[in-house]
């Protein structure tokens, strides 16, 4: 099988590089080994009709990476409009942080079909396309559209929330209708799952049986797949970093307090607002617990364009700085707060040296970080995760101290006890999520979607919908990069 991947934004992968994304960067290892062709954004637009869209096309491990540049007219519409200010809002329930305009609605399309038609270049009777995310929901109808009859799968990285909150999403009924030309759909947890199938019955009026949907683009089958990590490695890689100048630094710089992390994207689904209010309030009801603990939070900018993003920005930074005015000592910042990426390396050997892990989202599709806090622990003397209950991840890790990320005091205990917890406990808890991790890994979420794609090609039959576009121009290889090995 010739298996191509596509995602909205991809990765060369240098570890020393800052890291962008969750799904970028859980792919890269997995996607190189594969053999894979990877087909998504090259983060560059360009203007006018393009013969060539492909910018760069190199090798990646045993298969190879495609960069598109995106169409200029529309990419503004497609990124920060429709797929960032309206379906990511709706996908974390925040439906009143939907903005869609008409023509953001239609850059979204336009950008869909222009992948589909990328695509076809890589299309062979023996390939599968596996499309990742919500960048791409209408995708799969895209290449039906094209004739494509080989199998497609899709995954989403995000929650899908309650049936009502996705009714909000303007022409939520086509998209969607467009997500089901896709033979096996895969979610994060059983709850994405069950609120997809619910929007199914409701909301469209489809037949469900045994988890395959029946529409006009044929039979879906819908499943879960909880994406993982590879702990071995990621483990290697943190006890390695500890002597990283930069790690060095930080533990220097601790005069024996103990360390909290939080890394997260600037985003309103984190919860960082809730989680610098629940430090604000331990350290309030208990001042005892002044100097005895820092807080490092790494807030990586992100989607700036973006109003909500900004606002975000804004408040935090104020919250921040409140915070550290009213509990800081001329010689103690009680909250490390730093808007910059960090490169794996150093990440893995920041949560190593830290003693509680606070991955606190109001709602998350899985949240890598919190598995590779876990990871990246020391065994002989491990930290303790405090993790959301609304995280996918807290399916798996049940043995992190979940807390509820709106209860501002329960917050603030759960991260005293944390810090207070006795060694044989968090040996105990540490060792049960790691098991858990090393049983789910990353290799086996990509083998196991790859397997179930394998297996669905369900016959489509008459319901499968006619060709309506003209075959598209396939465009030469050799143009487009001099130094390309992919054939
Ligand atoms: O589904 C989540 C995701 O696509 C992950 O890749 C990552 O957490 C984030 O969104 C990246 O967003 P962006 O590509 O907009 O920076």
């Amino acid at each position: 099988m010739n298996l191509v991947v596509v995602s909205n934004r991809v990765t060369r992968g240098n570890v020393n590089e800052p890291m962008t994304g969750g799904l970028a960067a859980a792919l890269l290892p997995v996607v190189e080994k594969s053999g894979a062709i990877w087909v998504g954004s090259s983060g560059r637009v360009r203007d006018g009709a393009q013969k060539e869209p492909f910018a760069e096309i190199e090798a990646l491990g045993a298969g190879a990476l495609a960069m598109l540049d995106l169409p200029a007219a529309h990419y503004g519409g497609y990124y920060e409009g429709f797929a960032n200010s309206a379906l990511w809002p709706a996908l974390h329930s925040r439906a009143d942080l939907i903005r869609a305009s008409q023509e953001d609605y239609l850059s979204y399309r336009e950008v869909n079909a222009f992948m589909a038609r990328a695509l076809l270049r890589f299309k062979k009777p023996d390939s599968a396309f596996w499309i990742q995310d919500y960048h791409f929901l209408a995708l799969g109808a895209e290449l039906r559209d094209l004739g494509v009859t080989q199998p497609i799968g899709f995954f989403l990285h995000t929650p899908w929330p309650a049936r009502t909150v996705i009714e909000g999403v303007p022409h939520h009924r086509e998209l969607i209708k467009s997500v089901l030309a896709c033979d096996l759909i895969g979610f994060q947890t059983k709850d994405d799952c069950e609120n997809f199938l619910e929007y199914l019955s409701s909301s469209l009026g489809l037949g469900i049986e045994d988890g395959v949907v029946t529409s006009g683009h044929g039979r879906s089958r819908i499943a879960v797949f909880p994406i993982g990590i590879d702990p071995e490695k990621f483990a290697r890689q943190a006890a390695k970093a500890v002597s990283h100048p930069d790690v060095s630094r930080l533990r220097r710089s601790l005069n024996g307090e103990k360390l909290a992390i939080g890394v997260d994207r600037l985003d309103y689904s984190k919860g960082l607002v809730n989680r610098v209010n629940a430090f604000d309030r331990m350290w309030t009801l208990q001042p005892a617990l002044a100097r005895t603990v820092t807080l490092l939070q790494i807030a990586t900018p992100s989607r700036g364009a973006i109003e909500a993003y900004g606002n975000l920005q804004g408040e935090l930074a104020q919250l921040v700085s409140d915070v550290n005015g009213r509990h800081g000592e001329v010689d103690w910042t009680p909250i490390r707060y730093l808007n910059k990426g960090f490169s794996q390396t150093v990440l893995a050997g920041l949560f190593r040296t830290a003693q509680v892990g606070v991955v606190t989202p109001l709602h998350d599709g899985m949240n890598l970080v919190a598995k590779e806090y876990v990871a990246a622990q020391n065994p002989a003397d491990p930290g303790v995760l405090v993790l959301s209950k609304f995280a996918g991840a807290a399916d798996e890790l049940d043995m992190a101290l979940l807390v509820n990320p709106h209860d501002i005091d329960g917050m603030a205990r759960t991260i005293a006890v944390a810090l207070a917890m006795p060694l044989h406990e968090r040996r105990m808890r540490w060792e049960s999520m790691m098991a858990r991790l090393r049983s789910h890994t990353i290799q086996q979420w990509f083998a196991e979607f790859v397997d179930a794609l394998q297996d669905t090609q369900i016959n489509r039959g008459a319901a499968m919908r006619p060709v309506t576009t003209e075959p598209p121009t396939v465009w030469p290889l050799r143009s487009v990069n001099a130094g390309a090995r992919y054939h």
